[in-house]
């Protein structure tokens, strides 16, 4: 991803903002368009939950399009929302490339776009206005040491990665990577996409047990915890004990990998925050009052196991 250079798009921003002050548009209805990726786990399900509930809370107008994990749905939401007129522009990216064309046609119509829980790689600074989303690498890198300082140094690890050139694919791999780089004795055996869905999850795995290095896997770490989901199946209908022959660690934080992590089957999943609804909507504010607004927003997450989920926990977990 290009840096964002605050000091070189600060003056923008500003522009910006001193444009929507002197409009005098806080009187009038927000209006915001939001191109999802689109229902493929229960992460996604709870983000969607978020920032409609949160939009209702505040009386923002919220457009909502599902693009079905299909970007080219994305491109065809987002130039409907510019042509719309609509305050400023909310954007999941599916993948991280291909942008370019439509955020310059978002800058050149004077819409900002603020980009949800995945990056893009983009040509040029300033063609989005804010980031709001988790450090994906760091995920990587919390699930490699939870695995070191909990299962040692001696594992064949089969990993189900997320959509193909996702930003959080692409970041958890290189953030687990990186962790275990240090240790020669752990070795990803098997590695492939599961797109981030339990169904695709569950098959990848199947293959991966029916392999030849099928008794090498000890560990699965699954870039999301839908695809571990999915792989707990695959694991039992083998005749393998999830959790104890093979150690699953995923991403994400949702209430079943809770359920499955407190019932032995599932060992370590690494918080990924969905609950996105209000840091949008205070920037979306900020925003419409002429303020500037922050380059990055990084909603707080933690790492969960045996060690610290409880029935109470998860009664207390809204997704
Ligand atoms: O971009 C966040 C990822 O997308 C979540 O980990 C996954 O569950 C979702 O589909």
């Amino acid at each position: 991803m290009k840096k964002y250079l605050p000091l070189l798009i600060l003056p923008l921003l500003l522009l910006v903002s001193c444009k929507k002050a002197a409009e005098g548009e806080s009187s009038k209805t927000i209006t915001v368009g939001f191109s999802q990726i689109g229902a493929e786990s229960d992460w996604r399900k709870a983000s969607t939950l978020s920032i409609k509930e949160e939009a209702k809370k505040r009386g923002i107008e919220l457009k909502f399009s599902d693009a079905q994990q299909k970007q080219e749905n994305q491109l065809k939401a987002i130039r409907a929302f510019i042509a719309q007129g609509v305050d400023v522009i909310a954007l999941a990216p599916v993948v991280t490339t291909g942008w370019d064309d439509v955020l310059k046609e978002a800058r050149a119509a004077n819409i900002p776009v603020i980009l949800i829980d995945r990056r893009v790689d983009v040509s040029e600074d300033g063609l989005y206005a804010c980031y709001i989303g988790a450090d994906c690498t760091e995920e990587g890198r919390k699930a490699g040491r939870w695995l070191i300082e909990n299962v040692g140094k001696q594992a064949g690890i089969a990993e189900l990665v997320g959509t193909v050139g996702s930003g959080p694919a692409v970041e958890r791999k290189k953030g687990f990577e990186e962790a275990i780089k240090g240790e020669p004795g752990l070795k990803i055996i098997k590695s492939q996409s599961g797109d981030f869905t339990r169904s695709q999850g569950k098959e990848v795995m199947e293959q991966f047990l029916k392999s030849p290095e099928r008794d090498q896997i000890n560990v699965l770490y699954a870039h999301n915890d839908d695809m571990a989901l999915g792989a707990i199946q695959a694991i039992e209908e083998a005749g393998k004990k999830p959790g104890k022959d093979i150690v699953i660690i995923s991403c994400d934080g949702v209430k079943e990998i809770f359920r499955q992590i407190l019932a032995g089957k599932a060992n370590c999943t690494v918080e990924c925050n969905p609950m996105v609804g209000p840091y949008l909507f205070d920037v979306v504010e900020t925003y419409m009052r002429g303020e500037t607004i922050p380059p990055r927003v990084i909603p707080h997450e933690d790492v969960f196991d045996a060690k610290n989920i409880t029935q109470e926990v998860i009664d207390g977990r809204s997704y």
